[in-house]
């Protein structure tokens, strides 16, 4: 019957406890390969040394300008730090477009356009002669041999620039500086968002030690133990590893729980074969897998009448805040199907109860791996100090985990269920991690003066 087929697509969907054990496992081994000398190499989950050793402590004070690149939103920042015992942070930012052209045309493009952005923002806040100490998230994955150095491995997420691949981002951002010859700035540090939520969240909670984003893609960092850190010579303290843990399947590891419309979402993607596991949980992916199920069940006749419109073949159609509002209950059916109507999907009654199941199996899934994936990472903190029970703070911030209905909560059940002697506080970030990359970059510029 109909139905059966339908339950039958939904059931691809989920997720067995033993499933998600395995997939904390095998999490928790390609951890290990990233961090050790003879397989990192091949790790699939890159593992990438930060070269921030700390979390803030209250003594970070200054004015910095802070670059945000690489989630929904380009920012420039302000960002003022006092220190002490009235320590606060204060910032001032404007967000800019990226258009789709400049994402995918050259890199001197890309960081022409990026400088032209700051340029504006100097200007609209009248400090273009003060050359300040710059931040830059840049949430793609870097190799960093400093703080300030770090090559692009790949472009994810959308972003295909041309000649950017092995660079070093610093220098382009500097060089683009250059050609325009209007302002200068000190480049102090380039950070992951990851990176920058984790320090945002620390500036309040010296226990948070984690960041996690669930948001356009998805990714963790964490403070791991240098002697565990083979890459990195010295084994004194820590420092903050930046996963790449969206790339986690690359080797085909998951690919027994990858469905069909997985395997097409990867196909029709920016970058084939690469970032699986942030395919199935990250918001620039959830709402493809969503289309691809919608156009099967359409050809089977089961949905929209057996009629595959123009904006069902359309990519990208359902963006997070869509399936967002389509899965929230507070929402009538009527609702949901007033959303369809605008995405152009003309739906009966029985459709849009259909679409959202299948927006809610895919969301859940997601949020139950990325769940798995967490479980790892607390997992092996608390071995690596030998205990029996951890008590850690996780800095989040992304669209998913914060407009999503339902996300968050599946997600910290999954963690409870998979880590049960962590004791883990999930904390949102509330100002992006603009304002952590402002902390490192005061950490940053202290310690260089102090060795200058
Ligand atoms: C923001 C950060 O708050 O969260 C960005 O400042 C980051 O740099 C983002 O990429 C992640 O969310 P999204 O959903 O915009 O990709
Ligand atoms: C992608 C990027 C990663 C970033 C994440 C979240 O996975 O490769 O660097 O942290 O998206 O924005």
């Amino acid at each position: 019957s109909q139905r059966k087929q339908i339950d039958e697509v939904l059931a691809s969907f989920h997720l067995s406890e033993e499933n998600l054990i395995e997939v904390k496992n095998k999490m928790k081994d390609e951890l290990e390969y990233g961090l050790k000398k003879e397989t990192h190499a091949i790790a699939t989950v890159k593992m990438l040394p930060t070269y921030v050793c700390g979390t803030p402590d209250g003594t970070e004070k200054g004015k910095f300008l802070a670059l945000d690149l690489g989630g929904t939103n380009f920012r420039v920042l302000l960002v003022k730090i006092r220190s002490g015992r009235r320590k606060s942070v204060r910032m001032y930012n404007k967000i800019f477009a990226i258009p789709l052209e400049i994402m995918q045309g050259t890199g001197e493009e890309l960081f022409d356009h990026i400088v032209q952005c700051i340029a504006d923002f100097l200007e609209y806040m009248g400090i273009k002669g003060a050359r300040l100490p710059l931040g830059f998230t840049f949430s793609f994955p870097c190799r960093q041999a400093s703080i300030d150095k770090g090559t692009l491995v790949e472009w994810t997420k959308g972003f295909k620039a041309t000649e950017c691949e092995g660079e070093d981002v610093v220098d382009m951002l500097r060089e683009a500086i250059k050609r325009r010859n209007e302002f200068d700035l000190d480049i102090v540090a380039v950070v992951n968002d990851t990176v920058g939520t984790m320090m945002t969240c620390g500036y309040e909670d010296p226990n948070c030690e984690i960041g996690l984003i669930a948001g356009t893609g998805s990714n963790v960092c964490y403070m791991e133990e240098m002697k565990n850190i083979e890459t990195v010579e010295g084994t004194e303290g820590k420092m903050c590893i930046n996963t790449e843990w969206g790339g986690f399947g690359d080797n085909g590891c998951i690919d027994s729980i990858r469905t069909k419309y997985d395997k097409e979402v990867d196909e029709g993607s920016l970058n084939p074969g690469k970032q699986r596991y942030e395919k199935m949980t990250s918001g620039m992916y959830l709402g493809e897998i969503v289309r691809q199920i919608l156009i099967d069940l359409t050809k089977h006749g089961l949905l929209f009448r057996g009629q595959i419109s123009e904006s069902l073949r359309t990519r990208g159609i359902f963006e997070t805040k869509f399936l967002s509002q389509i899965e929230s209950d507070r929402l009538a059916l009527l609702q949901a199907r007033r959303i369809l109507q605008q995405l152009g999907l003309d739906s009966t009654c029985d459709d849009s109860i259909i679409v959202k199941e299948v927006c809610g199996a895919v969301s859940k899934r997601a949020a139950q791996l990325c769940g798995a994936g967490l479980a790892a990472i607390v997992e092996k903190k608390r071995e690596n100090r030998n205990l029996e029970h951890l008590k850690i703070t996780v800095g989040v911030d992304g669209t998913l985990y914060k407009l999503h209905p339902h996300f968050s909560r599946i997600l910290q059940e999954t963690v409870k269920e998979l880590a049960p002697h962590c004791d883990v506080t999930f904390m949102l970030s509330e100002d992006g991690s603009g304002k952590g990359a402002a902390l490192i970059t005061a950490v940053a510029k202290r310690l260089h003066n102090a060795g200058e």
